[in-house]
């Protein structure tokens, strides 16, 4: 597996890496890598004949109380890992190389990362670089609480297509809101990639595997199953017939309030696309949920079916 730390090496390569016809597949990640991870990497071995992951801890998409210094960084393991399932190329840039336009006299990563909403508003100068944003959609949610976390995410995702020019990429269903936020950016703007989804890979006993799992002390780790249940109850719940959406949150929201360690952040059954609550359940209506165990801040999801 290659390692390259530039813009235009990597545009070289995954160039070449297409030349034969091969079908370029892209796993964007910020490392730390877990089973999610692999599963979207496999996937992409799969469906593609040449397969790149990307390592980077966007700063643009975490706001000043979050955890974009404590973030884990591992990058020698996670490097081990891409390739022993077969990675072909690993992109892992300085946020440098990602943002120069954005390096100025106060070039240090902190001084490019909002720190008040005032920032995130404020006009361009040089310190904020190009964005790229799905209004609507990126508000809702996970918008909600993170302003700005998604006109990061979209941003840097753009970026890396245009750097590596990829034919299919992969995300996780984990982040419900971002996938479809992407999908809608991908059919927004034209570009030439194909978005898969994958499933979430859970614990055994039903925690959805994240990479601020490792945050939760042991105590909140057994907490944080609560979520997993509430949604299977929810799942149980539509199986046997029930189509109110505000009676199945209810249900849901019942089940997470009522451990003690969990503070509820939202419940909601939403449409898939618009993101918006809805009256009566359809086929592939959401149901996403977020919620506090100490610091820690877990989000998880299930896709109905209702036949
Ligand atoms: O899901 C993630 O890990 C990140 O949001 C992504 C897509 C790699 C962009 O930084």
């Amino acid at each position: 597996m290659k390692i390259l730390h530039t813009v235009d090496e990597t545009r070289a390569a995954c160039r070449l890496g297409k030349r034969d016809g091969a079908l370029l597949g892209f796993v964007p990640t910020m490392g730390a890598l877990h089973e999610g991870h692999l599963s979207l990497v496999r996937a992409a071995r799969s469906q593609a004949g040449f397969v790149v992951a990307s390592i980077f801890v966007n700063p643009l998409q975490f706001g000043p109380q979050e955890d974009f210094n404590r973030y884990p960084r591992t990058l020698e393991r996670d490097s081990r890992l891409l390739e022993s399932e077969g990675v072909d190329l690993l992109f892992a840039p300085a946020t440098e190389e990602m943002y120069p336009a954005t390096a100025g006299p106060q070039s240090s990563v902190a001084s490019r990362r909002p720190e008040k909403q005032e920032e995130i508003d404020a006009p361009l100068d040089y310190r904020q670089p190009t964005f790229v944003e799905v209004p609507g959609l990126s508000e809702k949610l996970e918008g909600r609480i993170r302003p700005g976390h998604f006109r990061g995410v979209t941003t840097v995702v753009s970026k890396l297509f245009h750097i590596l020019e990829p034919d299919i990429a992969f995300f996780g269903q984990k982040d419900a809101q971002q996938a479809v936020i992407i999908q809608r950016m991908v059919d927004d703007l034209n570009l030439p990639t194909r978005i898969v989804v994958c499933p979430t890979v859970r614990e055994a006993d039903g925690l959805a595997l994240s990479s601020r799992n490792v945050y939760l002390n042991p105590q909140q780790r057994q907490a944080a199953t609560v979520l997993y249940r509430a949604l299977m109850r929810v799942r149980a719940l539509a199986k046997a017939g029930e189509r109110s959406a505000a009676d199945l949150s209810a249900a849901g929201r019942e089940i997470i309030t009522a451990e003690p360690m969990a503070r509820l952040d939202y419940f909601e059954v939403i449409h898939p696309q618009t993101l918006d609550p809805i009256g009566e359940i359809l086929d592939g209506a959401l149901v996403v949920t977020a919620a506090y165990f100490g610091k820690t801040r877990l989000i998880d999801n299930l896709v109905l079916h209702v036949n």
